[in-house]
């Protein structure tokens, strides 16, 4: 755990207080109390991780399980019948369906007799209550249908795509924005969120690259936590609450070619290191549900994998809330072959802990029947029934199942939500390039005073398209596009527009009339990008990552009119433009940004607001060296000093890990990002040299003590730009001499100054054992003895090196 001199203070504190909770209060004013507290401490520290120890990981657990709501479950289960209870586990679609079929259609007559526990993509309360009439009035047993939906990033108030969220470095503002989603959804009736989508990402033709929070196990757990604690709100039963869903749990992210739905292999080793760790911070963070996935992992399908279910995920961790399986994927593991029919299917999910079966109907058909003859045991159905009731409970389902229809409209795109959404879609923003002009100053910020803008390209006006994919109930007309914001910017005759054509086509007459626009003007903003809900998100993996349809063609055009160029590029992924990069003097990667998108790209490319995102991906050359990401192992044979950029034509450089024909660095590494104030770094500086891996381990196995040590970890940064700017800093770790080989650099720990032009000042970090706690050749979660190298640097590929011995 990273803090600062102060923050580690309420590091300290937070232990302190869930001691005196854990003893004196009852168990809801607890949690009450606790998650009030958390929400304070959130708000001081938010980018760092809350330490994962037993004792506050059971506390929040509690939400989901305190005496008096384990006796209702008893009792309620008591009375169940076995078809009642298969029907609590069986979910359907009921409105826009988001996978291939829907299940059943018939429900009003099965929810009477107690078959459905869960229906979703029901978007209006007056649909959400009709059903839910159908189960609190008419069915024997009364119990509350539990309404989800894909609320991704936002529900009808749409923030920036995930990715881009992630690319804020804030989890305060992911966690305010999940708080509007959250009640906006759940005005509708919704309370259970099929996010926050946790998976690593570690490559950009995976088109759900776009719902992820990048690559990066640190980033990714601050998101994960981030998103659950503004989705469940200080209470689950609170009405504006809805249960979180991390997904889609374990590996999906790594389909291989990064083709979606593709089988994963990853080493258990890999796994607890990268891919787990985010998917324990959502939990840790309190998140009611997990969904699991399509994919294989290592040959066993993960919607019947006892490994990471039972194992992991129940074991190891102890999670009690529901484990829902993905869109068919029960049904799915007949293709993926390891069932040959229905059943074998349903029986397979169960006792591998998949509790609820969404859409395949399998549950539905087969499980009475599997339980009555002796192939599953009926304790598995009750345990998952718990599991269920447990949730429903939680969220005060039984005491509050309706949505207030009289209060759904106003709830939507209140005031204080668009100006959060353009906020956040402001901190989204990468600035990837921004060179000087013939006159000496960069390109960015254009002048207030420009009375002569074109603007050229297919996304310049395109108001479905900024909401990205996934985009719940956004609507176009919600959304104001970049034009729109550079008519009330600079007025309608200051501005020229041409289109350009589509995203992935154009006539010839298209580009021509763009390239005059753009010599008729003084400075021209190019919208250019993917279709984001076309390409990018499911199902929209990409073998090419480049412009798609006569983008680059426009582009290149366009630039050769010599007219300053400032490229804004709408994507769900990085996409490989060496060309731009190479000659377009001023390039903003803008992402999906969400119903404001205009205004806040039009406040940041005319200097109102800096752009502060950092990349929260690799962003590679070419398609060829995905995936790509930072935290690489070194290889026993790295490139080293070789100079990649000329292939090894002798054959002298050739027995290095290297490609012949394309570098090994990335475009742009994981954790840049330009601001329009620059930033010089001092060395970074370490309070000790040499740590004990005995007392390290100590601090990370004694849940009563903070796990910090004493180290700080510090550096002077300073602004050396001519206007103020904040720059998210970063900490990086490196461990040599370890038994598992550790990655080049691994994030531990970010902070966010802000600095006037001139201003320098001392950052520090106080690192604990678990910035220094691998997973060892035994697969055990501890501190070696080692080498450790450390970093304090604007991105991963930067930043001066201390070292420092960690001893027995
Ligand atoms: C399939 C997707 O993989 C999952 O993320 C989503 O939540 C479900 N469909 C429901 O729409």
């Amino acid at each position: 755990m990273i803090l600062s001199a102060s923050k580690h203070t309420a590091g300290l504190t937070f232990n302190g207080v869930i001691g005196v909770l854990k003893n004196v209060l009852t168990p809801l004013l607890r949690l009450a109390v606790l998650t009030c507290f958390l929400m304070c401490f959130q708000s001081v520290t938010a980018q760092e991780k809350v330490p994962y120890t037993a004792s506050n990981t059971a506390l929040l657990r509690s939400s989901l399980g305190d005496a008096a709501g384990e006796q209702r479950i008893d009792a309620l289960l008591h009375k169940m019948t076995l078809e009642e209870k298969v029907g609590q586990l069986v979910q359907y679609s009921a409105g826009q369906p988001t996978g291939p079929g829907t299940g059943r259609t018939d429900y009003n007559d099965m929810i009477q007799k107690g078959e459905i526990g869960a229906l979703f993509n029901i978007t209006n309360a007056h649909d959400s209550n009709a059903f839910q009439r159908i189960a609190v009035e008419k069915s024997r047993l009364r119990i509350p249908i539990v309404f989800g939906l894909d609320v991704i990033h936002g529900f009808r108030t749409e923030f920036p795509i995930p990715l881009g969220l992630a690319a804020t470095w804030d989890p305060e503002i992911v966690q305010k924005a999940a708080r509007v989603a959250a009640r906006e959804a759940s005005a509708t009736g919704i309370r259970w969120a099929f996010s926050p989508m946790v998976d690593i990402a570690r490559d950009a033709r995976w088109g759900r690259i776009t719902e992820s929070s990048g690559e990066d196990p640190y980033l990714g757990e601050a998101m994960a936590r981030a998103f659950v604690l503004g989705y469940q709100g200080e209470r689950l039963s609170a009405p504006d609450s809805v249960a979180a869903c991390p997904k889609h749990f374990v590996g999906y992210g790594a389909a291989e070619g990064g083709r979606d739905y593709n089988s994963v292999e990853i080493s258990e080793h890999t796994l607890r290191e990268f891919y787990l760790p985010p998917f324990r911070a959502a939990l840790d963070a309190g998140a009611a549900t997990i969904m699991t996935g399509f994919n294989s992992l290592n040959g066993v399908p993960t919607s019947a994998n006892p490994f990471t279910i039972k194992q992991i995920l129940r074991k190891e961790w102890g999670f009690r809330g529901i484990v829902d399986s993905d869109w068919t994927s029960v049904a799915e593991l007949i293709p993926h072959g390891i069932a040959n029919d229905p059943a074998s299917a349903a029986r397979k999910a169960i006792l591998a802990g998949v509790e609820m079966d969404m859409v395949s109907s399998f549950y539905h058909d087969t499980l009475a029947n599997l339980v009555r003859s002796g192939q599953v045991p009926e304790s598995a159905v009750d345990e998952a029934v718990r599991d269920v009731l447990r949730v429903k409970f939680a969220l005060g389902l039984f005491e509050r199942p309706y949505a207030d229809e009289k209060q759904e409209a106003g709830t939507m795109l209140q005031p204080e939500s668009v100006a959060l959404a353009r906020a956040a879609a402001e901190r989204s923003f990468v600035l990837l390039k921004n060179s000087p002009l013939g006159t000496g100053s960069p390109v960015l910020p254009l002048s207030s005073d420009s009375k002569n803008v074109a603007l050229i390209g297919p996304l310049g006006d395109d108001a479905a398209v900024m909401l990205g994919s996934w985009s719940a109930q956004g609507r176009p007309e919600d959304a104001v596009t970049l034009r729109a914001a550079l008519i009330q910017k600079l007025g309608p005759d200051h501005l020229r527009y041409a289109k350009g054509g589509e995203i992935t086509k154009a006539s010839d007459e298209q580009l021509a009339e763009a390239v005059n626009t753009a010599r008729e003007s003084d400075t021209v903003i190019l919208a250019l990008g993917e279709n984001g809900s076309a390409m990018t998100g499911e199902g929209a993996s990409r073998a090419h990552l480049g412009l798609p349809g006569r983008q680059q063609q426009l582009l290149e055009a366009i630039v050769a009119t010599g007219k300053p160029v400032t490229l804004v590029l709408f994507s769900g992924r990085p996409l490989t433009l060496p060309w731009a990069f190479e000659h377009v003097p001023a390039v903003l990667a803008a992402w999906f940004p969400g119903v404001q998108a205009g205004p806040a790209l039009v406040r940041t490319l005319f200097g109102d607001s800096s752009p502060t995102g950092k990349l929260p991906v690799t962003w590679p050359r070419s398609v060829g060296q995905e995936p790509l990401y930072y935290n690489a192992l070194n290889t026993g044979r790295p490139a080293g000093n070789t100079d990649l950029t000329k292939p090894p034509w002798e054959g002298s450089d050739k027995f290095v890990s290297r490609y012949i024909d394309e570098q090994n660095s990335p475009q742009f590494p994981f954790g840049y990002g330009l601001t329009y104030a620059s930033f010089s770094y001092g060395p970074t500086q370490t309070s000790s040299a040499q740590l004990s891996a005995k007392t390290l381990n100590d601090g990370l196995r004694d849940t009563k003590r903070s796990p910090d040590s004493d180290l700080t970890v510090s550096a002077n940064i300073t602004n050396t730009g001519t206007r103020a700017g904040e720059e998210t800093v970063q900490l990086y770790v490196r461990l040599e001499g370890t038994s598992t080989a550790q990655p080049i650099r691994a994030l531990k720990g970010f902070q966010r100054v802000k600095l006037a032009a001139g201003q320098t000042q001392r950052v520090t970090f106080r690192v604990g054992a678990e910035a220094f706690a691998l997973w060892d050749d035994q697969n055990k979660y501890t501190v070696e003895p080692a080498r450790v190298k450390m970093w304090i640097s604007p991105d991963s590929a930067h930043g001066s090196e201390a070292t420092l011995d960690i001893a027995k």
